[in-house]
């Protein structure tokens, strides 16, 4: 497995990551697919800052992980959230650990100081993810988002980066 920034081409591979995730699961809270142009824009934001990266297994991209502002406004410009996303059949054999070590490694390497990581309450796999690495549980959030006609809990995770 090789983790690496993201190129331009590896576009529509994580479109398609992200878009099974949008459709099975509740760690994206919508349910609108991403068309291939949105895919392109939504990655071309992050190669601009750098804040992408893939891992590669077998030639094929196998995950993806992206940094961002954490919120708009210029007083959030040292705190930055997290999105680390494996393809479901390659869950775990590592390749999570390995995008968040390098998504940490380049936002300290940037300066940042506070990573966030918000997460649906019950996705149990990221919250260890995000544990293991030491991010702190701030708190949990009750019924701030919906989807699958049932209220979804937001808990957030906090690592200091400096
Ligand atoms: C969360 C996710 C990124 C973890 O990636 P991964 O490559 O499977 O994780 P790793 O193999 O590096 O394992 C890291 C930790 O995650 C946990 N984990 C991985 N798969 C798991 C599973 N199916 N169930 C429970 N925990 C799991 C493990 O506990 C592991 O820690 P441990 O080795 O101390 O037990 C991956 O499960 C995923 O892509 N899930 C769907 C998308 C998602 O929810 N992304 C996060 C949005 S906030």
């Amino acid at each position: 497995m090789e983790v690496r920034p993201a190129r331009p081409g590896d576009a529509e591979a994580i479109r398609a990551i992200r878009n099974h995730a949008i459709e099975h699961s509740t760690a994206l809270w919508t349910q609108t697919p991403q068309s291939p142009a949105e895919g392109a824009a939504w990655l071309a934001a992050h190669l601009e800052r750098g804040s992408a990266f893939v891992a590669e297994v077998e030639g094929e991209v196998a995950g993806f992980a992206v940094y961002g502002p954490w919120r708009k406004l210029d007083g959030y410009q040292h705190t930055v959230d997290d999105s680390v996303y494996v393809r479901e059949d390659r869950h775990g054999l590592g390749i999570g650990s390995a995008l968040l070590t390098a998504l940490i490694a380049s936002a300290r390497e940037t300066g940042h100081h506070v990573m966030i990581a918000d997460i649906e309450a019950e996705n149990s796999s990221s919250i260890r993810l995000h544990e293991r690495f030491g991010f702190h549980h701030v708190g949990t959030v009750p019924e701030v988002g919906s989807k699958f006609g049932r209220w979804l809990d937001l808990t957030i995770m906090r690592l200091p980066l400096t």
